[in-house]
């Protein structure tokens, strides 16, 4: 059975897709069969892994016009291509009577083959996002150390009460972690201080600094342990792939 774990905050440009990227990566390095799903209609997952416009995409296989289709990446990596085309997921499926649960559904003969499923949402909590959440075992959400962090941050966590409520109750919370963190900037730091001091149990131990080669990576269609094993982003991203397992 695999473990379903969301990569979420409705704040864009956090690191969520690069996590996924980097944590899937890791994972598979460490011997599990993962798949990931480009949930957001930038698919920047998608081309950040070398996929150009893919035939097969989650969308078709939500609205049902072909199977679910998981492209090779590396050994134990799969991915389900995003679309640009997801951003009409709301309209399109917004008066069904399950449709938080689309994604569910989709996803369920998968669970026998794979061990990790990791899904990149969008920077949005609409439909797209409630299907996630409504079929993830567990939660994590970057954050980057930043000004009206907390804003988004109490937005996503009144977003998991409410639907541990009703769509999921078995719905955890793995962990809130900074990206793009630069310990060098004071308010960065003191953010990060906030941040903790609001949310003890939450935050991660683990932290992934700015670091130059986590933006260059997506651009070669790499993750980071591929582009630059050596470097302080590899070692960042290591490090949470070992809390995710062991928390
Ligand atoms: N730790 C980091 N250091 C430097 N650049 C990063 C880091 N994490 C993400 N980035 C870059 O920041 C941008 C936004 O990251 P991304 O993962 O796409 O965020 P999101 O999916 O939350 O919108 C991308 O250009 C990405 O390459
Ligand atoms: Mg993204």
């Amino acid at each position: 059975m695999s473990k379903i774990l969301a990569f979420t905050n409705q704040k864009g440009g956090v690191g969520k897709t690069t996590s996924v990227a980097n944590v899937g990566a890791g994972l598979a390095r460490a011997g599990y069969k993962v798949l990931l799903i480009d949930l957001d209609p930038q698919a920047n997952l998608t081309r950040g892994l070398g996929l150009e416009a893919p035939e097969y995409n989650v969308y078709g296989a939500l609205l049902q016009e072909y199977d679910l289709k998981a492209y090779p990446v590396q050994e134990n990596l799969g991915l389900v291509a995003g679309a640009p085309a997801l951003s009409s997921f709301e309209k399109v499926k917004g008066d069904e009577l399950d449709r938080e649960y689309l994604l569910k559904d989709l996803l369920e003969p998968l669970h026998a083959r794979c061990d990790y499923i990791l899904l990149d949402c969008p920077p949005a909590l609409g439909l797209i996002t409630l299907n996630a959440y409504a079929c993830a075992d567990t939660l994590y959400i970057p954050v980057e150390a930043q000004l009206y962090a907390t804003d988004g941050l109490e937005k996503v966590l009144e977003m998991v009460a409410r639907v541990q409520r009703r769509l999921n109750p078995g719905l955890k919370i793995g962990g809130i972690f900074f990206t793009r963190f630069d310990g060098r900037k004071v308010l960065r730091r003191e953010t990060a201080e906030l941040i903790r001091e609001k949310y003890p149990t939450l935050v991660l131990t683990s932290t992934v600094r700015e670091a130059i080669s986590l933006g260059e990576a997506p651009h070669l269609g790499q993750d980071i342990f591929r582009y630059a094993p050596a470097s302080p982003g590899a070692t960042d991203y290591q490090a949470l792939v070992q809390e995710i397992l062991t928390r």
